[in-house]
């Protein structure tokens, strides 16, 4: 699949661990940035990865910053973007199955190494279900205001 990943200032190591762990898994990784640690505005970077899975250039996208709540708030506010807050595997897993999540949220100051890299594969690998689930996503997905 094609990725894209961002971060802030606070989540950049966890931005690189996942970049390399998704290539590993054989996927492609755009790196939106930030490149360093200086403080920077985490709603900048969230709103250009939400923007480039809304526009379908990504197929998915990662958002990471220190809680992950500013990136996933900021991410949600972009048409067709359904951006999920997981620090654990089962949130991934369903943000999946039930609400076909496109952006990944996590934050670096929350969780560990170990579980971000656990909850990212529950997350890649889990299909969507459809059926009653997509229904539900139609009555909000297409909000325009
Ligand atoms: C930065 O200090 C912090 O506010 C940011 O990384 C994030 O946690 C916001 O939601």
């Amino acid at each position: 699949m094609k990725f894209i990943i961002g971060s802030d200032h606070a989540g950049l190591a966890l931005k690189a661990a996942l970049k390399a762990a998704l290539e590993d898994m054989g996927h492609s990784v755009e790196d939106a940035g930030p490149e360093t640690t200086e403080s920077t505005d985490y709603s900048r970077y969230a709103l250009q990865v939400a923007r480039a899975v809304s526009s379908g250039t990504y197929e998915r996208g990662i958002l990471i910053c220190g809680t992950g709540l500013g990136m996933s708030m900021a991410a949600n506010r972009v048409r067709g973007v359904r951006a999920a807050l997981c620090h654990n595997e089962y949130m991934a897993r369903m943000s999946r199955a039930h609400n076909d999540a496109n952006v990944l949220c996590l934050g670096e100051r929350v969780i560990g190494l170990g579980l971000a890299l656990s909850i990212l594969e529950a997350w890649v690998g889990t299909e969507f279900e459809g059926g009653r689930h997509q229904r539900r996503l139609d009555i909000f997905d297409q909000v325009n205001n």
